[in-house]
């Protein structure tokens, strides 16, 4: 293993990881070194140009903590996640909801609400009601199905880019007997991702905008079934053809419905107008 030259190392370096048991890490780190070399012979970086790549990784490293995740906005913006989701949640059964990006916004253990529950403590914004069942591939409702909620508020900042003392637009419910959920909130708005850290840079140099349609982000979780992680999208917002992280699908689109002044769907007298979304979720069993 000498005298290694463009044409010779990516072997040289597969073969020292001929001895891996794992047959799995062997095949997925041949592939990473094949790829990533011939991503390198196609762009021929100067030393300068992989120096300031290797920096670029280390800042996306360094801006993240427990609240935020620069790496996957890495991903998301790059086309990455949306991939991954593809690859591993295809679905030609229109019962089974789609899936879509995590985002970097959702922290486990939200505080639990229960059924017709408001959840939107300390913010302001104008009314919205959801509610919904969830059900299997046969229609049949799931009960006691863990549903995680979060969301920006409607200025588009969530509660952990705000420095709140407790936690707000975010919550754990669980669906009733029917297979149902239902809550209070506020509409959320289109934000933009945030771009104080180095992918904010690289949107910037590349000519694109931050911005990602208004959207209420969910995860079902139930013995049973695959996991779901998706978001509702609404309809007519201004961003749904060019969200910043690719993550939109039509499925996943609905009209937040404005209505005016009176009795809720659940009852409550309102007297002023609010929006309302009745989405039904459908979970492929594992
Ligand atoms: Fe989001």
């Amino acid at each position: 293993m000498r005298n290694l030259n463009a044409e010779n190392i990516t072997d040289a370096v597969i073969e020292q990881f001929s001895g891996c048991k794992d047959e799995r890490l062997k095949s997925v780190l041949n592939s990473l070194v094949s790829h990533l070399h011939a991503f390198l012979r196609d762009v021929e970086p100067t030393e300068q140009e992989w120096t300031d790549a290797i920096d670029f990784l280390t800042r996306t490293g360094q801006m993240c903590d427990d609240k935020r995740q620069e790496f996957i906005l890495l991903s998301d913006t790059l086309g990455v996640t949306m991939l991954v989701d593809a690859i591993n949640h295809q679905t030609s059964n229109p019962q089974i909801t789609e899936s879509t990006v995590l985002g970097p916004f959702y922290v486990a253990d939200p505080p639990e609400a229960g059924q017709g529950d408001a959840i939107d403590w300390g913010v302001e914004g104008e009314p919205f009601f959801v509610e919904g069942r969830v059900l299997d591939d046969q229609n049949k409702p799931l009960a006691n199905v863990v549903m995680d909620v979060w969301q920006s508020d409607s200025e588009g900042f969530y509660d952990v880019q705000k420095e709140l003392d407790s936690a707000s637009l975010r919550a754990r419910f669980k669906t009733d007997e029917q297979g149902r959920f239902a809550f209070w909130t506020v509409t959320p708005s289109p934000y933009p991702i945030p771009t104080d850290g180095p992918v904010g840079k690289m949107l910037e140099l590349t000519g694109r905008h931050p911005y990602r349609p208004a959207h209420v982000h969910f995860m079902l979780i139930t013995e049973g079934y695959e996991t779901l992680v998706t978001q509702i999208f609404a309809e007519h917002d201004p961003y749904l053809d060019s969200d910043a992280v690719f993550g939109v699908k039509d499925s996943l689109v609905r009209d937040y419905q404005l209505r005016t002044p009176g009795k809720a769907p659940d009852g409550r007298d309102m007297q002023t107008p609010y929006r309302y979304l009745k989405y039904d979720f459908g979970l492929k069993a594992s």
